[in-house]
């Protein structure tokens, strides 16, 4: 395995889209971000220099960083953040992950600009378990506003409600020719009659699920969240906030100009095949006239639900002797958490604007993380979490109802307490986690995502998880390896995995509002017994806190 250097400078930088020119937080000023190529196992170390005018945080989304939580990323979690004028030497200890995972800030709003791809290769003299492409294609979903960033994540704070939606969604920073002042700029992706191309997608959009497609052509999904899948054919993906997909795409169709589009899957809050679609176009190379008009992907309705579902639940991992898999079968712990949007007094943490006084929070059993100002990383390894974190996480949700219906619920329930908790697990136990979506002020999909591990997805539904029932329809023999799953609306999920890389690890919604309202957690593995089953030391750059 190999040692590669990355330089990141973190800096404002001017850039133009929907006829509006501002400053952006920008790493080496390309928006979105450079991309890491590395191979399996290998050790990436990346300088990353604060240039910018406020404090940020750099996490290597979906690096497990064996017992190396320091260089994860996430402020107060593990790392105090990177003053202006500071900079922080973060290893990016790659193990088995392989295919394509990301990068962003994990500070404030700063992801919204700050993100970028990383590419895990096959090691040297291997290949991938699918056919070689003949090129490799960036496709990163994001967006565009025309406000500055932190002004929209300080409004979203202070006026208790939802967050502005974005201006525009974006394919490699590009709104696409559907928006003002934006055909110049479109995404174009060139390709070649009878070549094949793998996708490497991140949805690094901060609050919506997407779905995605391209004009007469299928997708061949072989991976996601750095593991490969059994080959998927569908002529749409969905893609969640922090979920990463390998998409192989044939270039088999007669010449022309193909649309690509991404537009949100959002059950609730509404949208339609419109300006809140963005686009992109892939042209075949060589003579020929372009049909007019042009050609565009059908997508699922913002609003479908089984769409969004069927798709996720059809990945399946490899489970081939090369790529086995490694399920627990017998487990150790068992863990019920309820996810929830919540109400809190706008007295609570400063003020608010609402009518009804209410600002809005979330919380995972009911309780909404309450985010340290220093690291609990630090205060765990010190020995010192008097006022920092505790007590520990309730294993099971402290409310019993009907999840997932709105009525009858007790209106008490819609307040949750405030803490931060966290969840210690046991070196190498075996974890299963059923996620449970509840219906207290409002149902949405939750892209739940959780540091240092990955996990397998084992089983899924609408409405309230039923142990005797659900537990014996689990996928047992090839269940996707994950690390980002939205659970469905109103919904459960039931993951498992083994707690064995010791540290202290976040997990929370990767739906930027609702993280920011609390829907987060963190674990922490415990030391093993034997030296090579232990937290490493810190580095001595870490950021002062
Ligand atoms: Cu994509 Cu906590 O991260
Ligand atoms: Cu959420």
């Amino acid at each position: 395995a190999a040692t590669l250097r990355y330089t990141f400078v973190v800096q404002e930088t001017n850039h133009t889209r929907l006829c509006t020119n501002k400053q952006l937080l920008t790493v080496n000023g390309q928006f979105p971000g450079p991309t890491i190529t590395a191979r399996r196992g290998d050790t990436v170390i990346v300088d990353v220099i604060n240039r910018g005018d406020h404090n940020i945080t750099i996490h290597w989304h979906g690096v497990k960083q064996p017992r190396y939580p320091w260089s994860d990323g996430p402020e107060f979690v593990t790392q105090c953040p990177i003053k202006p004028g500071g900079n922080f030497t973060q290893m990016v200890f790659l193990s088995d992950e392989e295919g394509t995972l990301w990068w962003h800030a994990h500070s404030d709003w700063s992801r919204a600009t700050v993100h970028g791809l990383i590419y895990v290769l096959p090691r040297l003299g291997t290949t991938y378990p699918f056919r070689q492409p003949d090129a490799e294609v960036p496709m990163i979903i994001g967006e565009w506003w025309n406000d500055d960033i932190q002004n929209v994540f300080e409004e979203f704070m202070s006026s208790g409600a939802d967050p502005a939606n974005s201006d525009a969604l974006t394919i490699n920073g590009q709104p696409g020719d559907l928006y003002n002042c934006s055909a110049a700029g479109t995404t174009r992706i060139q390709v070649e009659s009878g070549k094949t191309y793998l996708l490497r997608m991140v949805n690094a959009a901060m609050n919506n699920i997407a779905f995605f497609g391209i004009a007469n052509h299928s997708l061949t999904v072989v991976g996601t969240d750095g593991a490969y899948t059994k080959p998927l054919t569908s002529t749409y993906i969905v893609i969640s906030p922090g979920q990463t997909l390998d998409i192989l795409l044939e270039a088999n169709q007669p010449r022309n100009h193909y649309y690509i589009a991404s537009k949100l899957f959002n059950a609730q809050r509404g949208s339609a095949f419109d300006n809140t679609t963005t686009t992109a176009i892939v042209e075949y190379t060589g003579n020929y006239t372009a049909s007019s008009p042009p050609i565009f992907p059908v997508l699922p309705a913002f609003n479908d639900s089984n769409a969004s579902f069927n798709f996720t639940a059809s990945l399946r991992s490899l489970a081939s002797a090369e790529h086995p898999i490694d399920v627990p079968l017998t487990i150790k712990r068992t863990l019920l958490y309820t996810l929830s949007i919540n109400l809190l007094p706008c007295a609570v943490n400063g003020t608010c604007e609402r009518a009804d006084g209410n600002r809005f929070a979330a919380s995972i059993n009911n309780i909404t993380f309450d985010m340290p100002s220093t690291s609990v990383l630090q205060a765990y390894y010190r020995g010192v979490n008097n006022g920092v974190y505790g007590p520990d996480f309730p294993d099971n949700p402290p409310l019993k109802f009907n999840y997932t219906q709105r009525t009858g619920l007790n209106a008490s329930w819609r307040f949750p307490e405030t803490g931060t908790d966290v969840q210690h697990l046991k070196h190498n136990e075996t974890v299963e986690l059923v996620f449970q979506g509840t219906n207290l002020v409002g149902g949405v999909d939750h892209p739940m995502h959780l540091h240092g591990h990955s996990f397998y997805v084992v089983g899924a539904g609408f409405g309230n998880f039923k142990r005797s029932r659900d537990v014996p329809n689990y996928n047992l023999v090839d269940p996707p390896l994950m690390q980002t799953i939205a659970v469905p609306q109103n919904g459960w999920t039931a993951i498992r995995f083994k707690a064995d890389n010791p540290g202290v690890w976040f997990m929370h919604c990767h739906l930027e509002r609702h993280v920011s309202w609390g829907m987060g957690m963190v674990f922490i593995v415990r030391n093993g017994k034997t030296t090579n089953a232990r937290v490493l030391p810190p580095p001595p750059d870490m950021p002062p806190c």
